[in-house]
């Protein structure tokens, strides 16, 4: 088969993680034919429950990698924090969608925002924090506008965590030791009024497919709703879109990538600020999978398998929200809700902060 040949179907797709996101995609990639096979580190993985084959095994363990390469036809992840090293080696073996370079950049806020810098996107002032005695000079510069800061550490943060927020000598004083001591980047605090993201996908013959932009509430640092539409102008939309595929073109991308910005003020004037990257599906795309023909998951399998890209348009309105913790002990209730599609990632334990499913609230679309 030539090396750019789409995958036909039966052919097995490799997935880098075993979370919900691994999970939503070897559903997707059942339903186009193709069989999936998860690597994971042991522990729990609901998207072993509904793959072909797995493996269990550490990221570092090579030659339980060779093996997995050599039982796929094509490699993506679910996961973000996967060692360069381990992606590297499997590269050099089979496919790998999206690259290297992307999983590369989005390991690290400051890579990604000094990439979003260069391409001439507007990011909230930053400095890198390498040690705590830098701290004081970055907090001049980047608090020289009077807004408070915020301080996150460069590599492995998610949902929040290994970030805090400085509005006070003593918040300074605390927040190095509460970030671990690692290097870190501080950052202004933008008063948005919204968040939205653009969900991107690109082929691998570099077409470009966009989803509508949904609208991100967080609680407590955790996505809690994403409503789409936002309520963003036309103009604004089309502004957020063009800074997805100048990301997605500029990694030569291949699979659905996911920007995050920060939206300051109102109406066609309103600017945007870059947050970050996700290389992966995302959880402020969960909402495709009910409301568009074709779901972020099924794009990115579509993509990784250089398949065409599918139809991305959204047939209805819809609010996705996000089950907590306990916030699954309401799923009797939510079966029962009409409009509502759930989606429960088979976790065997709930906990505090984790995330257990999402339910999908569907309107006929209003425009
Ligand atoms: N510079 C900032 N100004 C204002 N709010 C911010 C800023 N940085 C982060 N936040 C808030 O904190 C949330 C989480 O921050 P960020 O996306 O950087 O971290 P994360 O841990 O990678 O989150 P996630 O995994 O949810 O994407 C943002 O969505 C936003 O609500
Ligand atoms: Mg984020």
């Amino acid at each position: 088969m030539a090396p750019d040949a789409p995958l036909p179907p039966g052919s097995v797709i490799g997935i880098l993680g075993g979370g919900q996101l691994g999970r939503m995609l070897a559903m997707a990639a059942a339903e186009m034919g193709f069989r999936v096979h998860v690597f994971a580190p042991p522990g729990d993985n609901p998207a072993t429950d509904v793959a072909h084959a797995s493996t269990l095994a550490a990221w570092d363990d090579f030659a339980a990698l060779d093996a997995f390469a050599a039982a796929v036809d094509a490699i993506t992840y679910e996961f973000e924090n996967i060692p360069v090293a381990t992606a590297e080696f499997l590269a050099s073996r089979k496919p790998l969608r999206p690259g290297v370079r992307a999983l590369a950049v989005a390991q690290d806020r400051l890579n990604e925002k000094t990439l979003a810098q260069d391409l001439g996107i507007a990011v909230p002032l930053f400095r890198p924090v390498d040690a705590a005695a830098e701290l004081a000079e970055a907090r001049t510069f980047v608090g020289h506008t009077g807004r408070p800061a915020i301080l996150k550490t460069r590599r492995l943060g998610y949902d929040g965590k290994g970030q805090a927020v400085i509005r006070s000598d003593a918040d300074a004083a605390a927040a190095w030791p509460a970030i671990g001591g690692v290097p870190a980047i501080l950052e202004e605090m933008i008063p948005f009024t919204r968040e939205i993201s653009v969900l991107v996908a690109r082929g691998a013959d570099g077409t470009v497919r966009v989803f509508d932009v949904p609208e991100n509430r967080h609680r407590h640092g955790i996505l809690d709703t994403s409503t789409v539409p936002a309520a963003v102008t036309p103009g604004l939309a089309r502004r957020a879109e063009a800074i997805g595929r100048r990301i997605a073109e500029e990694l030569g991308y291949v699979g659905l990538l996911a920007v995050e910005l920060f939206v300051e003020g109102e109406g066609d004037d309103a600017k945007l600020l870059f947050n970050e990257i996700a290389p992966r599906v995302h959880n402020s795309g969960h909402w495709t999978t009910d409301a568009c023909l074709v779901s972020q998951f099924e794009q990115h399998i579509r993509a990784v398998a250089g398949w065409p890209l599918g139809d991305p348009r959204r047939h209805s309105d819809v609010v996705m929200t996000n089950l907590i913790g306990a916030d699954i002990d309401a799923w009797p209730a939510l079966a029962a809700e009409p409009g509502a599609r759930l989606h429960l990632y088979g976790k065997a334990e709930s906990r505090p902060g984790r995330k257990m499913g999402h339910v999908n609230r569907i309107r006929p679309r209003s425009g």
